[in-house]
This record gives structure tokens, C-alpha cells and sequence, in this order.
């Protein structure tokens, strides 16, 4: 029998539920908030407020587009943490009511294990190759930066991560810097493609093991248009594609050296990426030339599961549901924690 797992996806400003049957998507929808914008980030208190008001509509449209009733939902998956306590509240509060009433099986999900997780999202009539266990997965979002080591759907273990800045902050820091809009990342990708990544170099900082730290660079980046500013007014507009292609080949060639010391470490060469930045262009080619350079197997995702979307908490809670690990009426969010 098919398992149909409804996800809900609410921890930071993306209100997003989708339908899974087994591991294959049937919708996945997800409502931006847009009353973010003209404060440079996310607001908890509006994205709370922009949750509540989105979450029926949005789910409701989530088992439409899937074309089955709510009565054939075989469990609920929802995102417990970590993320904004407010907003997880809105999606917790809705799961767990629903299951109630339902009387269905309520299953919570870790965030950043879902992030990894939407590698297993199947889309109806494509083909995938599925990564295989044990792969390294770099993890860059807005609030994490991790190399996870995943052994098993539910067995992953954190080997480096961030000291400061995640690198999805490190690409919207520099963005406000250049005063664009938020989030940043997405626009540095864009005007990247038009400039020269070796136009400008900024300091990049080597940290122990396998960890990551992103401040040094936002400053150094502050700096260094700081005393250009001083000389030419103009500096920001005159050099836009090319400071944005070199300050994002400075986030990726961090991200690489990490990443490919990892490999070497553990001797692990199945790799895959996961989070909002791996949608930026620059790193996915980086991925991408080390199948050729270092032998890798790469997995990177669809656009669509790299943000935050429900289909990777549904996927999660599908192999959650088949180990039997359900949560009671009794669950709270959290919002700080690792994997
Ligand atoms: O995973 P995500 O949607 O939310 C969190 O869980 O944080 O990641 C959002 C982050 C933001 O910092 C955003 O600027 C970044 O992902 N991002 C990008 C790109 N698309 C999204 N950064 C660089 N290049 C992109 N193309
Ligand atoms: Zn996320």
C-alpha cells in the first residue's frame, strides 16, 4: 500500500506543505512572505504572523494539486527545529491538531536533516541517481554551514562546521554591503555571471579541521570598498558583476577547500550539496568540475529543493514512518540544535 505523508515546512520565512507518495512528490507548495524586504532580513514576528495566515491556504492547495482527500493522509511530517520559534510554532501547532483530529501519526523532522534529505525526492517520470550511503554532504543555508557525514536516513554526524556567519549570511552580509536588496545570494549569483572572479581578492580565513569562519571575509570585503569609496563614488556601480564574482569565488573556494579536505579525510568521494546556496551557480560548477578533477560522484539538487519546501520534510518523515518513529501530542519546537 502507498504511504501518502503530508509535509509542513514553517521554520523561518516560507510557509510551504507537500504531499509525498512514498518518496515521490505529487505537490509541493510554498508561499514567500515579501513583508521581509524593506527591512534587510526576516522579521520574526511578521514571519509568524505571515505564517498563520498562510498555512490553511497553503495546505489546502498542497492536496489539491495532489488530487487526494485529506482521509487518505497515511501520517504528518512537520518541521520541529531548528529555526524561528514563532514560525515553527504556527507549523507545529497546525500538525499536531491535524494528526489529532486525523488520527494519523504525527512525525517531526530536523530541518537541516531534511536539507540533506530532499536528495531522495523523486519527481513523477524522472529519472534520478539516488546518493548512496555513506556521502558527504555540505549543508550552506542561511543559518548553517556544515560537512555532514550521512550513513543512514536517520544516522548523520556533523565533521566541520561554521565558527560565525553561516555562508548563506556571508553572501547576504556582502550583498547589503553593496546595497542590494534581501536576500542577497540569489542577486550576487546573477550579476556574478557579468564579472571577473579574479578581479578583487579579499582575505579568506583558514580554520582548524574541518571548520568554516565567514566574519573575517565580510570584513575584509567592508574594507576594502570602504577605502575604494573614499577615492571613487562610483566604485559599487562602475565594478558591480566583477566585486560580486570575486567575493562569490572567494565563499565557494572556502566552501571547496573544506570540502574536498573532508573527502580526503574520510576517503568518502560520494558527494552531494544541500541548502539555499546550493542554488548559486558558482558552486554548483565547482561540484560539479571535481567529477572529472577528483573522480567524484556529485549530487546536486533541483532548484526547487535547495530553499526551504516542504517535500524534503515530507520525504524525511517517509523514512521516518517506515522505522515506526512517531512523535505524541506532547512535541515542542526548538529552535537551536544540531543535526
Ligand atoms: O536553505 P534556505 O532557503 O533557508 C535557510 O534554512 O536558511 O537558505 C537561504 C539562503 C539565503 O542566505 C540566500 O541568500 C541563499 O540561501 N541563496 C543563495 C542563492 N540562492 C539562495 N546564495 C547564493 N547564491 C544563490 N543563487
Ligand atoms: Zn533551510
Amino acid at each position: 500500500m502507498p504511504v501518502y505523508i503530508l509535509g509542513i515546512e514553517s521554520s523561518c520565512d516560507d510557509t510551504s506543505a507537500a504531499v509525498l507518495m512514498n518518496n515521490v512528490v505529487l505537490s509541493n507548495i510554498i508561499a514567500n512572505q515579501q513583508v521581509h524586504k524593506d527591512f534587510g532580513g526576516v522579521v520574526p514576528e511578521l514571519a509568524s504572523r505571515a505564517h498563520q495566515q498562510n498555512i490553511i491556504p497553503v495546505i489546502d492547495k498542497a492536496l489539491k494539486n495532489a488530487n487526494i482527500n485529506k482521509t487518505d493522509l497515511s501520517a504528518i511530517a512537520f518541521t520541529r527545529g531548528p529555526g524561528l520559534l514563532g514560525s515553527l510554532l504556527v507549523g507545529t501547532s497546525f500538525a499536531k491538531s491535524f494528526a489529532l483530529g486525523l488520527n494519523i501519526p504525527l512525525i517531526e523532522v530536523n530541518h537541516l536533516k531534511a536539507h540533506i534529505l530532499a536528495h531522495f525526492v523523486v519527481e513523477p517520470g524522472k529519472e534520478k541517481s539516488l546518493p548512496e550511503f555513506p556521502f558527504l554532504c555540505l549543508t550552506v543555508s542561511g543559518g548553517h554551514t556544515q560537512i555532514v557525514m550521512v550513513k543512514g536516513y536517520n544516522e548523520m554526524q556533523i565533521i566541520g562546521q561554521t565558527i560565525d556567519d553561516a555562508a548563506g549570511e556571508a553572501f547576504d552580509k556582502s550583498a547589503k554591503i553593496l546595497g542590494l536588496e534581501y536576500p542577497g545570494g540569489p542577486l550576487i549569483d546573477k550579476y556574478a555571471k557579468l564579472g571577473n572572479p579574479d578581479a578583487f581578492a579579499f582575505a579568506k580565513t583558514n580554520m582548524p579541521d574541518l571548520n568554516y569562519s565567514f566574519s573575517g571575509l565580510k570584513t575584509s570585503f567592508l574594507y576594502f570598498l570602504r577605502d575604494k569609496l573614499k577615492e571613487d563614488a562610483m566604485f559599487i556601480q562602475n565594478n558591480l558583476p566583477d566585486l560580486c564574482a570575486s567575493i562569490q569565488s572567494a565563499i565557494v573556494s572556502m566552501l571547496m577547500v573544506k570540502l574536498k579536505k573532508a573527502s580526503e579525510q574520510t576517503g568518502i568521494t560520494e558527494i552531494a550539496i544541500a541548502g539555499g546556496v546550493s542554488a548559486n551557480s558558482g558552486l554548483r560548477k565547482a561540484i560539479s568540475d571535481m567529477q572529472e578533477s577528483a573522480g567524484w560522484k556529485v549530487h546536486i539538487p533541483e532548484f526547487q529543493f535547495t530553499t526551504d519546501n516542504a517535500a524534503m520534510i515530507a520525504v524525511s518523515g517517509y523514512y521516518k514512518f517506515l522505522e515506526g518513529a512517531f512523535a505524541d501530542q506532547s512535541v515542542t519546537p526548538y529552535s537551536r540544535g544540531g543535526i
